[in-house]
Parts: structure tokens; C-alpha cells; sequence
């Protein structure tokens, strides 16, 4: 499959971008803080067999979903598809630190797409999209020189375009989200958001609070701003990691008095299981 170029991406307005291009365009994007926009068509379909007969007895009192880091908001549209044939009727938003972004023309052959501050995603060079992120095997081919190089010189000017308004605004979500009533906003799962305090019934966290991605503090941090958006005793959380086609993740209830048990493991469970059952009363949890 032929990489798309974010100008070919999103100029394609009116036009049909297959499902799996899209998808790979954004699983291509490595964000500033190291992580990727990665997801993948019908991802949790066997994550939604395991929670299946949890979901369907709840339906009736899922009105409020809320999934973190959904990326483009491909699976977040799967999610509601998968609630709504359970018999939920939810309200979605979708919440990514990253939504927002650029096109920057730098010249007639070189085009780049950028977050709000100018870090590069993805360069268009003469229409062939190249990484902007440096890999493992960068180091052993020396490709890495001209890809931090290349950040280095470009980043000023790219925030100064931007903030001078010389870009083309994109957002950063798949074009399925198109008349679906769901809304995927900016947010920092890190940073409490009043607004979202006692209003979710459900809420998922997939390949987000990854021990790979952030540290265990940092976790907590996240944890316990979950916790705080549920609406109270009976409200479930989902936190799943893909390996691959495998996954491991755990359903969890908010119980009276911030207990929380574990009602569904999928394959091993999360990995931030002790955390979250460990949680202490500094966190909203009982645990000291
Ligand atoms: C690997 S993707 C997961 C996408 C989707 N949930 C899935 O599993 O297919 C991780 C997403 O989390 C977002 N993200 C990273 N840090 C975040 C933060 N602090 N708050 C909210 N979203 C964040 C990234 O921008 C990225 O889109």
C-alpha cells in the first residue's frame, strides 16, 4: 500500500480515502511527547466479545461514554457501533491530546504537516510522504542526521508560520467521523478537566496509559482523573494494550467509597491493574 502525503490526506475533501490508507496515514504519525496516532480498523473486536454479556446487562444505564486517546476516532465510532447493537444509546466524546494540526508549505516541493507547536509529523517531499520521526535502525543507517537536522531547522519556522497564519488548519480525525454524532475534542488526560468531573457512565482507555508511554507516576496522575469523570458507583472503566492481534486489558466497576473491582480480564489483564486497584485515598481510592 502506497503511504498517503497529510496534502494528499487533506485535500481528498469529497473524496472516498480507503478505510486502510487511512488508517496507516495516521498510525504513521509519532506525536511530541512519543506517542503514535496508531490504531487500526475492527482493532477490539475480540476486547468487545470478552465485555460483551457485561455491556448488554448495563446497556440501559450507559448514557455517557467517554474514550481517551482516540486518535483519529476510528475505534471510537466502532466503540458506539458495538454499544448501540448492545442497546445503548450513548453520547460520545472522544478526547486526544492531539487533534489539531498544520499543513506548512515551505516550498513548491517540500510540504509538512505539524502540530499546533511546529513539530514536524510528516514531511511531502515532491509528493512522497517521509517520517519525520527517527527509529532504531535510523542510528545503524545514519538516517537519523538529516531527520533531526531537518527538525531542528524547520521547527522555528514551522511555529512561526503557523502563528502567523501562513498554514492550512487539518484536524487530525478520520473522515468516518463525518456525521456521526460523536465529538472527538482536544485534552490532556494528565490535566483534571472540571467539566468532565461525575459525568461518564463508561470510559475507555486503549493503547493510551501504556507503562511504555508513560511512568507510573504519571499513570496515577491519569488514574485518578479518570476516576474523578466517572459518575459514580456502577460507572466502568476499560483500559486495554494491543500486542499485535492480542490484547490485554481489564474491565473495571467504581464501586461506594472509590472501591473498584475488576469485573472481565481480556488475555493477561492491564498491566496497570495494581495501580488502579492500589490506588490511595490521595487518588480518590480508599487504599492508604
Ligand atoms: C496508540 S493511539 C491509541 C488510539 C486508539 N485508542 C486505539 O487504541 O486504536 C494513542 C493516542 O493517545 C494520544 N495521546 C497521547 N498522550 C495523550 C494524553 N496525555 N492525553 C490524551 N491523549 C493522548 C495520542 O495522540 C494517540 O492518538
Amino acid at each position: 500500500m502506497v503511504m498517503l502525503t497529510a496534502r494528499r490526506y487533506f485535500s481528498a475533501e469529497g473524496i472516498d480515502v480507503d478505510p486502510e490508507a487511512e488508517c496507516a496515514f495516521f498510525s504513521s504519525l509519532k506525536m511530541r511527547n512519543g506517542t503514535f496516532k496508531l490504531t487500526r480498523l475492527s482493532r477490539f473486536a475480540a476486547v468487545e466479545e470478552a465485555i460483551r454479556p457485561i455491556i448488554r446487562e448495563r446497556a440501559g444505564s450507559i448514557g455517557q461514554v467517554l474514550d481517551v486517546g482516540a486518535s483519529s476516532g476510528l475505534t471510537t465510532i466502532e466503540l458506539v457501533d458495538f454499544l448501540q447493537a448492545e442497546g445503548a444509546s450513548p453520547r460520545v466524546i472522544g478526547t486526544d491530546l492531539f487533534v489539531k494540526a498544520h499543513l506548512v508549505e515551505i516550498s513548491p516541493r517540500l510540504h509538512v504537516l505539524a502540530d499546533d507547536e511546529g513539530w514536524p509529523l510528516q514531511y511531502d517531499l515532491a509528493g512522497r510522504p517521509l517520517r519525520a520521526w527517527v527509529r532504531r535502525l535510523d542510528y545503524f543507517t545514519l538516517t537519523f542526521v538529516p531527520l533531526l537536522l531537518g527538525r531542528a531547522v524547520l521547527r522555528g519556522r514551522l511555529a512561526r508560520e503557523i502563528a502567523e497564519g501562513r498554514s492550512m488548519p487539518v484536524r487530525m480525525e478520520c473522515q468516518a467521523l463525518a456525521g456521526r454524532n460523536i465529538k472527538l475534542v482536544e485534552n490532556d488526560i494528565l490535566v483534571a478537566t472540571p467539566e468532565f468531573v461525575r459525568q461518564f457512565d463508561l470510559i475507555r482507555a486503549a493503547n493510551i496509559l501504556n507503562l511504555g508511554y508513560f511512568r507510573a507516576e504519571r499513570i496515577r496522575t491519569a488514574i485518578a482523573n479518570i476516576f474523578s469523570y466517572c459518575r459514580g458507583p456502577g460507572s466502568l472503566l476499560l483500559v486495554v494494550r494491543s500486542h499485535g492481534q492480542d490484547h490485554h486489558g481489564s474491565l473495571f466497576e467504581l464501586l461506594e467509597r472509590g472501591d473498584v473491582a475488576v469485573r472481565a480480564r481480556i488475555g493477561k489483564g492491564s498491566e496497570i491493574e495494581p495501580l488502579i486497584l492500589g490506588r490511595t485515598s490521595a487518588d480518590g481510592g480508599r487504599r492508604a
